[in-house]
């Protein structure tokens, strides 16, 4: 019997902080394989994407020091920063995070990285994993 199309969360992406995209792009596009796709800096963070079949590995280099992967790596060094999960309706997935008590960081919707629409998790409400939640 053939199962149904699968709808529901998946993993959009997966952020990954680094000081210095050029030491670790070759890594993931000679080593691993994986082709590059050019991402806009966002959220004070230069980009550099890789496919992984429908999920994205995004390498974050701070652009100051003030940058939030620049605090992030002051404290923890380098290493998974947060998933993205993109799931059907952000809106209400939202609204379950409110009422299941669940802490946000974006208590609605902003616009992130080309223009999609997310929204953050607090890292203390999900056991210190900073989640990121889209639409696609
Ligand atoms: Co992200």
């Amino acid at each position: 019997m053939p199962s149904p199309p699968r709808r529901g969360a998946r993993i959009s992406h997966i952020g990954i902080a680094v000081r210095s995209l050029d030491e670790n792009v070759s890594f993931y596009s000679e080593i691993l394989g994986l082709a590059q796709v050019p991402l806009e800096d966002a959220d004070g963070a230069r980009i550099a994407g890789f496919a992984a079949g429908d999920s994205l590995v995004e390498l974050l280099e701070a652009e100051s020091p003030e940058s939030p992967i620049a605090k992030f790596l002051d404290k923890r060094g380098p290493g998974i920063h947060h998933i993205c999960f993109a799931v059907d309706n952000l809106d209400a997935t939202l609204e379950r995070c409110r009422s299941a008590g669940i802490r946000l960081v974006d208590e609605t919707p902003r616009i992130g990285a080309e223009g999609k629409r997310i929204a953050f998790l607090h890292p203390s409400a999900t056991k210190g994993v900073l989640i990121e939640l889209t639409e696609d």
